[in-house]
């Protein structure tokens, strides 16, 4: 279904969330508003399929409809067990819904919380594309902790968000052509104003360099970026160093 959710001037405009309306909508948002999400997800699936064996569990944090739960199973014949975990009731029901895989399971839990880092204990790969942006920034050390916790001694993070870059004028200059891309996209100027007012108090993005040192503190031994468009980015976390 077309996004339509800020094409009509909206009186006061409400912090975003990941309401019904946004969940109906959610596939064309996302493919129209975050650039390289259509690269990212498959290859995600493809780099945590590689790194998982037959009995690996890989959780797939702030999973929305299921895009990336969904991309992984595509990627392995093996008998894994997929778990996506979101905090929002529309995106979990919708993800279930649309399922027809039996490896795969939907589970609402909020990724800060102790029943969160249960599932996740063991873990071979733990997958978080594009959600640690709307975590509070004074939380997001210790997510980041708790997860390397409870992977498995060679488990993977794969981390996906919305970067800013350390130079301001840079850092306007992919911001514009996001917004350029966005509207190239389709989104009116009204579409693409209101949305940002709304993503203001709630998506708080850091620099590459912040996420690289975050998960270096955090416990993983090496870290890389594997992928970047404008102010979009990927990295790879592996808990411990890689001998091969
Ligand atoms: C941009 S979407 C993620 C897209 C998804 N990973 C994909 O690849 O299609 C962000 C998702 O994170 C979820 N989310 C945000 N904060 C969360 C939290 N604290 N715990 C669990 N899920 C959260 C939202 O409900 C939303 O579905």
């Amino acid at each position: 279904m077309r996004d339509q959710v800020y094409n009509k001037a909206h009186s006061h405009i409400v912090d975003f969330a990941f309401t019904k309306e946004v969940t109906e909508v959610f596939p064309d948002m996302i493919r129209r508003s975050v650039p390289g999400y259509e690269t990212v997800v498959p290859i995600t699936g493809l780099i945590a399929a590689r790194h998982a064996n037959t009995g690996d569990k890989i959780i797939d944090l702030g999973c929305s409809l299921g895009a990336t739960s969904q991309a992984i199973a595509a990627q392995t014949a093996n008998d894994v067990s997929i778990i996506g975990i979101d905090n929002s009731i529309p995106m979990v029901e919708g993800a279930i819904a649309a399922n027809a895989d039996s490896r795969i399971a939907f589970i609402a839990s909020d990724a800060l919380s102790e029943n969160t880092l249960e599932i996740a204990q063991g873990a071979r790969v733990i997958v978080m594309n594009f959600v640690l942006q709307f975590c509070d920034p004074r939380s997001r050390s210790s997510l980041l902790q708790g997860l390397y916790k409870a992977l498995a001694p060679d488990g993977l993070l794969i981390l996906s968000e919305k970067v800013r870059d350390e130079s301001d004028a840079k850092h306007r200059f992919f911001d514009e052509t996001h917004l350029a891309w966005k509207r190239a996209n389709g989104y009116s100027d009204l579409e693409v104003s209101q949305k940002r007012t709304s993503l203001e108090n709630v998506m708080q993005v850091d620099p590459e360099q912040v996420h690289l040192e975050r998960l270096s503190s955090a416990g993983f031994e090496n870290t890389d970026q594997w992928y970047k468009c404008m102010n979009w980015a990927s990295f790879l976390a592996w808990k411990t160093t890689r001998t091969s």
